[in-house]
Formats: C-alpha cells, structure tokens, sequence
C-alpha cells in the first residue's frame, strides 16, 4: 500500500459516539425516559428485540473508555449528552446528577489530553415532550435551548467544541416520516415541521452558545451525495430531489438563510405555517464549522408511477457493501465535499468529519483477536479520499471514526458492529480490534 498522505500538524483525529447508544443505566441517577426508550419498549421495532438497558455499560465504564482513547491517540472525541439525564422531563427542573456525569467525563478527557466535543441532541428527545408533540411542535426548540443554557453553564468553561444536533434529516425522515426510528410517525412529507423545528433549535442554542462564548459551534449533517443512475429519463431530476431533501433542506437555511425549492415534492414552502417571520434569521447565524457525517453516495432513478416522492433510491451494483448493505464508495466522500464547497463558497464554515466509518462484523479469533480488515480498508480508502478533496480545495480540519465502540444501533439493535474495539455482548468487556491498532499507528505516523 502506498503510505497515507500526510494531513499536517493541525489536523484533529478523533472518534465519535452517542449517549443512547452506548451509555446504558436509563434509569440510574435521575435520569427521564426517551423516545428511544419508548420505542425500544415497543415489541417489533428492534430487531431481535434487542434491547438498550445496558448498552456499552459506558455510564459506568467511562474512564475505561477514555483510557482507552488515550491509547489510541485522538486529539478529540465527540460523544453526546442525554437531554434526559439533564432536564428529565425535557422542559423544567434540571437534574444536578446528569450533569455531573458529562462534568466528570469531560475533566477525564482532559486529563487524557482529548478535546471534548459534545453532540447536544443526538435523537434521544425526553418522551414528556414527544407527548407534547415532539419537534412537531415549536415550543420543543425553546425548551432545546433552555437545556443548552444548562449544560453550558456547567460544562462551559472547560468545553469548546460544541455541536447542536445530529443528523436532523435522518430524525426528520427516519423518525417522523417513515416510521424506522423513534418517535416512529408514518407521516411522509407531513413531517417537514420537524426540520424546522429542529434547524430552529439549532439556531437558538448558537444564540445561547454564542452568548457563553463558545469557540466552535457546529451542526452536524449527513451527506450522502445523490448519483443519478442515468438509466432513463427522470433520473436525473430524482437526484436532484433527493439532494434537496437530503441536504438542500438543511443546509441552505443555515448557510444561506433559505429553504430551497420544494415544488418536486408539491410542498409550496412559502405557505408553510411552521415558519414565522425571523426564523431564518435565528437559524441562518454564523456557525464555525459543518458537520459531515458520511457513509456512502445514494443511487436514485425516476419513481414508479403514483409513488409519495419524487425519485427511488436504487441499489449500486458490483460494488463491495458493508454488513448494513451499504456501498463502499470513498469517492463519495470526495464528491460530497467538493460538492459543498462549490455550492456554498464563501458562505461555508471549515468542514468536520463528525462520522465516517462502517459496519462490519468479525468473530473474535481463538487468540482473541478481531481482525476487521475490511474496516482498515474502509477507513484507509475514505482518508485518501478525504485527502484528494483538500488536494481540490475543500477546507477539512478533521476526522472522527463512528465510532470507538461496538454499540447499539437503533433499529438494528447490536446487529450493526461499527467500533474499533469489539464490546462482548455478554460481560462488555473491551478488546481493541484489529483497525484500534492501525488508526492509532495512522495517527502516530501523522504526528512524526
Ligand atoms: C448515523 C448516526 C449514528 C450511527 C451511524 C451508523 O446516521 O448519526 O448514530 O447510527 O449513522
């Protein structure tokens, strides 16, 4: 293999994870239930019915898992804080022992030399305010702001890096629109306030953020670059109406301060009610960095006659998929970032990696071992990737690994390994995987 390109001194590594999916003791220490816990509870919605009780056990081993870090040798790990840990019932009396859970990780990080850079939201919305209609409803962006205020108050002075929420698309369409996720509404297009509500929210808490003097604030995206299978007719256009779904609808608001056109989806967003006067404004305020979550480009051809959207997402053929089924496809990640430094220009922040990893399970040999080539593969072949986008102009400041842990992945339950280090099912015990050594030798290398 020829060596890894060199990123330079200031580029930051790192991995990421989220609360719900690796913290487990949903109920220990005054913590309020979810909509994740609402859904996990509900037979049928996981599969095999896996549950997150326990998870990672990472509540309870988080110094392990910093230790483990360390070894590794990240310079910042992104993981997320539990809404209902911290405000229980999402809006009202904040619960001094959440906090001190993030407050003690954060002061462990730092001691291990890693730069904390906590996710606000990442899906595990408090069920109190799903009953109140959830990011259906506005008021649920103020009380996201109010929380905001809670956690920097206390973790402000130490923490840096902020991130407001995660992948708003995903808990738009996955949650709100489809069904697969929590809060599980089968609403189609009828869910678009949930994007508003929830770029609403992220305008709000930059407002709070800012005002604490945070240095880096950031939203982190998915961006799954629409290909055009340019089969027939109508391909075309169906790319163009996934990418603005998929990415138009949330990045433009934030970036250039207006929603894209939605016609190809016979939404006239002008009459959308969600949207009051002075929403763009508080969503569109500047931000320090892009998030970017990516795992692979998306194939689309025209739709079948009479379907609810405007394109089908096809499958890429002869192409090496991950455990999911998703496309191997590094160049996507070139595209994805050439692709928004043309279109947003002056008005794009510095570009993150916030994700980018796969999905990929290896039994642990006899010796105990857990040789996850075709992990090292993925990750080597989307670095060099990443590299030739900052060769074509795209400002990238660094790379975080989904992520550090095998964990729980919502709808797939445990069935979904992404970690660098394998957790038994059983005991939770940590064993590094075979790519924990090879991103901690990468990294070493950079640093030379
Ligand atoms: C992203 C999510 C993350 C994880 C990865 C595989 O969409 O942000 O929590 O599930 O996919």
């Amino acid at each position: 293999m020829t060596p890894m390109p060199r990123f330079g001194n200031d580029f930051s590594w790192g991995v990421a994870t989220s609360a719900f999916q690796i913290e487990g003791a949903l109920t220990e220490d005054g913590r309020g239930r979810s909509i994740w816990d609402a859904f996990v509870d509900t037979p049928g919605k996981i599969r095999d019915d896996h549950i997150a009780d326990t998870a990672c056990d990472h509540y309870r081993r988080s110094d392990e898992d910093v230790a483990l870090m360390k070894n590794l040798g990240v310079d910042v790990y992104r993981f997320s804080i539990a809404w209902p840990r911290v405000v229980p019932a999402g809006s009202g009396p904040i619960n001094a022992r959440g906090l001190d859970f993030y407050d003690r990780l954060v002061d462990t990080l730092l001691a291990a030399g890693i730069r904390p850079m906590p996710t606000l939201y990442h899906w595990d919305l408090p069920q109190e305010l799903e009953d109140h209609g959830g990011w259906l409803s506005r008021s649920t962006a103020h009380h996201f702001a109010d929380y905001t205020r809670a956690v920097v108050e206390r973790l402000g002075d130490r923490v840096h890096d902020w991130i407001t929420l995660n992948e708003p698309f995903e808990h738009m369409s996955l949650g709100y629109g489809l069904g697969i996720h929590a809060p599980g509404h089968t609403m189609g297009m009828a869910a678009l306030p949930a994007a508003h509500h929830q770029l609403l929210a992220h305008g709000l808490a930059t407002e709070v953020l800012r005002e604490t003097g945070a240095e880096r604030i950031m939203l982190a995206n998915s961006y799954s670059p629409a290909q055009s299978a340019e089969n027939g007719p109508g391909d075309a256009n169906a790319a163009a109406a996934f990418d603005t779904l998929h990415h138009a609808l949330f990045t433009d608001p934030v970036l250039l301060g207006r929603y894209p056109d939605l016609a190809a989806f016979n939404v006239d967003v002008s009459t959308l009610e969600c949207i009051r006067d002075g929403d763009l404004a508080t969503i569109a305020q500047p931000i320090d960095g892009l998030g970017v979550n990516y795992y692979a480009p998306t194939r689309l051809t025209a739709p079948d006659q009479g379907a609810a959207l405007p394109f089908h997402v096809a499958d890429f053929d002869d192409v090496t998929k991950t455990d999911f089924g998703w496309p191997v496809i590094p160049s996507g990640l070139t595209q994805a970032l050439v692709d928004l430094t043309g279109k947003y220009g002056t008005h794009l922040p510095p570009l993150w990696i916030t994700e980018n990893g796969c999905s990929h399970h290896v039994e642990q040999g006899v010796d105990g071992t857990v040789d996850d080539s075709a992990r090292i593969d993925y990750i080597d072949g989307h670095l060099r990737a990443l590299r030739t986008a900052i060769d074509l102009g795209a400002d990238v400041r660094g790379y975080l690994v989904w992520s550090l842990l095998d964990n729980f992945e919502w709808a797939e339950g445990y069935h979904q390994r992404f970690g660098l280090v394998h957790v038994d099912p059983e005991t939770r015990d940590r064993v590094p995987k075979a790519s924990f050594g090879w991103y901690s030798d990468m990294i070493a290398e950079q640093r030379r």
